[in-house]
């Protein structure tokens, strides 16, 4: 069977030269004899490619030497209750803006740990203006994801929180757009959406922000002992390292992160401008608000629903459901998806209004 295009929220579609190369290497990585899978993660092979990744990411996302770049297990919800675990052990006080099903996620594992403020609660269709914020200037951080996957809002830019650190869950939009990591205090993302496969999350802190962790976190947890270690205290996930510095390449090859950025804009206007001019299928999220990389949209009705899904599998264009919670259709184009995969949505959205309009 032909591959197809594939609209995932996560794990999600790898670029195909990127299966390829995995394909190739996996009998006998770097000249070993073995595969990724079968080596120590203390030989010298793995932590040179360790340390070349970390080195290609630093240059990719231009991140200041004050920073750190570690690999931790976990995933992005076992950081929901990592960062208050490891930042809050002398001033409990937090922030976080509230603006849709991963940050609220965040916000309540982090009641265990911290005492949360709710900044601001996102509605269906925007985040309310900064004048009716309630930040705390006192607050140890503020926390906010700047695309959220589930309901497809998204910051337009980047919020202003004084001199409070801001930590950001970049898992579904990290290296689509560029960004100012000298403006964060935390930024990180779980693998499986645009940095390879599940099993690995990437964490870039400031280094002043190591020194505040509850004494009860697991050292396998511990940001300081990861970095102090190198990411490397216990057996790291070795091939889904492997696959980010192989994304990683694949990032360079492409242009870098500008030209993701200008890839995204181009594939999501496309899909809005489908929406936006067709009285069938509807996106109610205010333009400024508008996820640039998860698009959910509705149709008249549930059956209608379940036709288009099934009859745009048929054509090659799958998991176009939207997350259990909340319905509807979703498009997630992430940066393996390319310009093609959009045309053939587009039309085949087309096609199917034209059908049953
Ligand atoms: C923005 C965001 N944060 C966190 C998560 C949770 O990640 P994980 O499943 O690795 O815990 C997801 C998963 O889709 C996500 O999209």
């Amino acid at each position: 069977m032909a591959r197809v295009y594939n609209f995932s929220a996560g794990p999600a579609a790898l670029p195909e030269s990127v299966l390829q190369r995995m394909k190739d290497e996996v009998f006998n990585w770097q000249g070993t004899g073995v595969s990724i899978m079968e080596i120590g993660h203390r030989t010298a092979t793995f932590q040179d490619m360790l340390a070349l990744l970390e080195s290609k990411i630093r240059k990719l996302m231009n991140i200041p030497n004050n920073y750190k770049v570690l690999f931790l297990a976990g995933g992005g919800q076992g950081l929901f209750s990592l960062i208050p675990m490891n930042l809050t052990a002398k001033n409990k006080a937090v922030d976080y803006f509230v603006t849709g099903i991963w940050s609220d996620r965040a916000a309540k594992y982090s009641k265990r740990y911290a005492d949360v403020n709710v900044v601001t609660t996102a509605t269906s269709s925007n985040i309310p203006d900064k004048s009716t914020w309630k930040l705390n200037p006192k607050a140890k951080y503020a926390f906010y994801c700047p695309n959220e996957t589930i309901n497809g809002i998204s910051f337009s830019q980047i919020p202003n929180t004084g001199n409070v650190p801001l930590v950001a869950d970049l898992t579904s939009c990290i290296l689509s757009q560029n960004i100012d990591v000298s403006r964060y205090g935390v930024l990180f993302a779980a693998a499986q959406k645009n940095l390879g496969i599940a099993g690995i999350s990437l964490l870039i802190i400031r280094d002043d922000l190591l020194d505040e962790a509850y004494d009860s976190v697991p050292d396998v947890f511990n940001f300081k002992s990861q970095s102090e270690n190198k990411s490397l205290l216990n057996t790291i996930p070795t091939f889904p390292v492997y696959m980010m510095d192989l994304i990683v390449d694949w990032v360079n090859e492409q242009g870098g992160v500008a030209k993701m950025e200008q890839n995204s804009l181009a594939k999501s206007s496309k899909l809005y401008k489908a929406i936006d001019e067709s009285s069938f299928y509807n996106n109610l999220i205010e333009i400024q608000y508008r996820s640039r990389i998860n698009i959910p949209f509705s149709l008249p009705t549930q059956e209608l629903l379940d036709n288009f899904l099934l009859e745009a599998e048929r054509e090659g264009l799958k998991y176009l459901a939207g997350h259990a919670l909340v319905g509807g259709a979703r498009a997630s184009m992430y940066n393996a998806m390319p310009e093609a995969g959009v045309n053939s949505l587009v039309d085949f959205m087309k096609y199917f209004a034209s059908k049953y309009a």
